[in-house]
C-alpha cells in the first residue's frame, strides 16, 4: 500500500512539474493576443470593429452594436500587461470609435459599451479625458429606470415583435458597474440607488429556487408586476442558458465589491455554488445547462471566461476560505482549458480573434461556435485578475 502510495505521490510530482506556470502561460496567452489583435486592427476601417467570424472571413460591425467596446477594452487589457505604446495607441483609437453610443442609451447595452472601452481607458491610465463620456453615459442609462418595476429596460423590442412590455434580461446586471463607476466619479446618488434598486428587484424576480436564472423576466411598466418569465438565446424557458448564468454571478460579485451589500455576496456564493456544481470535467459550460444534446452539446467559451473572472473575484471578496480555494481552483481549470488548443488560437489564425467556439444565440441561429470579442475580453481580464494586476 505504502510502495503504491508513494508511486502515486512521484506521479502527481511528476506531472505537476510538466504542467506549465501560470505565469507561463499568461506571457503565453497575452504574446498571441498582442500579435492577433494588432493584426486585427489591419481588419477594420474608422468606423468599424470586430465581431465574429462568417463563412470563414471576419465579420466586423459598426458601433452600434453591443459589443463595440470589448475590443477597445481588450486592447486596453492588453496594454496594461505589455505596456505596448502601439497596443496603447490602438486602444485609444478603437475607444474613441465608440464615443457616440456615450452619449445615448440604445439599450442597456450601453454600460457594455461604454465602461470596457472609456472605463478601461480611464481605469488603466487615469487620464481625465477618458472621464466624461462614463457620467455621461451612466446618465443616459438611468433615463431607462422605471421606478414602478424598480429596474433599467432592457431592450426596446416592441410589443408587437416579441409581446414583451418592459423586458429586462440576466445579463443586465452587468451594465450596473458603469452606474457604480459614474457615482465614485460625479457622486450622483441616485445612480447608485438606481443600480442597488435594479439587483435588489433582480434577486426578488429573476432567480429559481436553486439559484439558477430565467433570461428575461417581463414587466408591466404601470404597476411592476411581472407579466411572464421566459428566454430569448436559452433552450427553454425553464433551463439555465450558460451565459445568463454567468453574467448573473459577475453582476453580483461585482455590485459586492462596489457596494459592500452583504446580500450581493450572499446571492453570488449561491450562484457559484450552484453553476460549480454542473459544469464539465474542464470547466467549460454547454451553451446551455439543459441543453438535450449534452454531452454533445456545443460549449460556450465565452461564459466559462466570464465565469472565471467572476469566480477569481469572488475568491477573494468571500470570507469563506474553503469556498475561496473552490471558486480559484475552479476558474484556474477554466483559463487553462481555453489557453488549450481546443479554445485558444494560434497566431494568424481564426481570423486573428484569440479564442475559438463561443455561441452567441443558438434558438436565432446567430454566431454559433464561433470567436465573439467577449470571450476574449473576459479571458484577458480572468488572467489579469489572477495575476492581480486587476
Ligand atoms: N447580452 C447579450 C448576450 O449575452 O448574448
Amino acid at each position: 500500500m505504502k510502495k503504491y502510495l508513494l508511486l502515486l505521490a512521484t506521479a502527481v510530482a511528476a506531472l505537476l512539474s510538466c504542467q506549465e506556470s501560470e505565469k507561463a502561460l499568461t506571457d503565453r496567452v497575452f504574446a498571441v493576443a498582442a500579435r492577433q489583435y494588432a493584426d486585427m486592427e489591419a481588419s477594420l476601417s474608422e468606423t468599424t470593429l470586430p465581431r465574429t467570424i462568417e463563412a470563414d472571413t471576419l465579420r466586423t460591425s459598426n458601433p452600434t452594436w453591443w459589443c463595440a467596446g470589448f475590443y477597445p477594452g481588450s486592447l486596453w487589457y492588453i496594454y496594461l500587461r505589455t505596456g505596448d505604446g502601439n497596443i496603447r495607441a490602438m486602444a485609444e483609437k478603437n475607444t474613441r470609435k465608440v464615443y457616440a453610443e456615450t452619449q445615448k442609451a440604445r439599450s442597456h447595452d450601453i454600460g457594455f459599451v461604454t465602461n470596457c472601452s472609456y472605463g478601461n481607458a480611464f481605469r488603466i491610465t487615469g487620464d481625465t479625458t477618458w472621464r466624461q463620456p462614463i457620467i455621461d453615459a451612466a446618465h443616459a442609462l438611468a433615463t431607462r429606470f422605471n421606478p414602478n418595476v424598480g429596474a433599467t429596460r432592457s431592450w426596446n423590442f416592441s410589443a408587437k415583435r416579441k409581446k414583451w412590455l418592459f423586458p429586462v434580461i440576466i445579463d443586465n446586471m452587468m451594465n450596473l458597474e458603469l452606474l457604480m463607476e459614474a457615482h465614485k466619479l460625479c457622486g450622483v446618488d441616485s445612480l447608485r440607488d438606481i443600480a442597488l434598486t435594479h439587483a435588489n428587484t433582480t434577486i426578488k424576480n429573476h432567480f429559481r429556487d436553486d439559484y439558477s436564472t430565467w433570461h428575461v423576466v417581463d414587466y408591466d411598466p404601470e404597476d411592476g408586476s411581472v407579466r411572464m418569465k421566459c428566454t430569448h438565446q436559452g433552450y427553454s424557458d425553464d433551463s439555465a442558458w450558460a451565459r445568463g448564468q454567468a453574467w448573473g454571478l459577475y453582476g453580483y460579485t461585482m455590485m459586492y465589491r462596489e457596494s459592500g451589500e452583504k446580500a450581493y455576496l450572499d446571492q453570488a456564493e449561491h450562484i457559484a455554488s450552484y453553476l460549480i456544481g454542473r459544469l464539465p470535467s474542464d470547466g467549460i459550460p454547454y451553451w446551455d445547462f439543459d441543453a438535450p444534446e449534452i454531452p454533445d452539446a456545443l460549449r460556450d467559451a465565452s461564459a466559462g471566461a466570464i465565469m472565471a473572472s467572476a469566480l477569481i473575484e469572488l475568491s477573494r471578496l468571500t470570507a469563506d476560505r474553503n469556498a475561496a480555494k473552490k471558486y480559484l481552483a475552479t476558474a484556474r481549470k477554466q483559463v487553462r482549458t481555453l489557453a488549450g488548443p481546443d479554445y485558444l488560437a494560434e497566431p494568424g489564425e481564426n481570423c486573428h480573434f484569440l479564442l475559438k467556439h463561443s455561441v452567441g444565440s443558438l434558438p436565432g441561429k446567430s454566431e454559433v461556435d464561433v470567436p465573439l470579442t467577449y470571450a476574449d475580453y473576459y479571458f484577458l481580464e480572468a488572467l489579469l485578475r489572477l495575476e492581480g494586476k486587476l
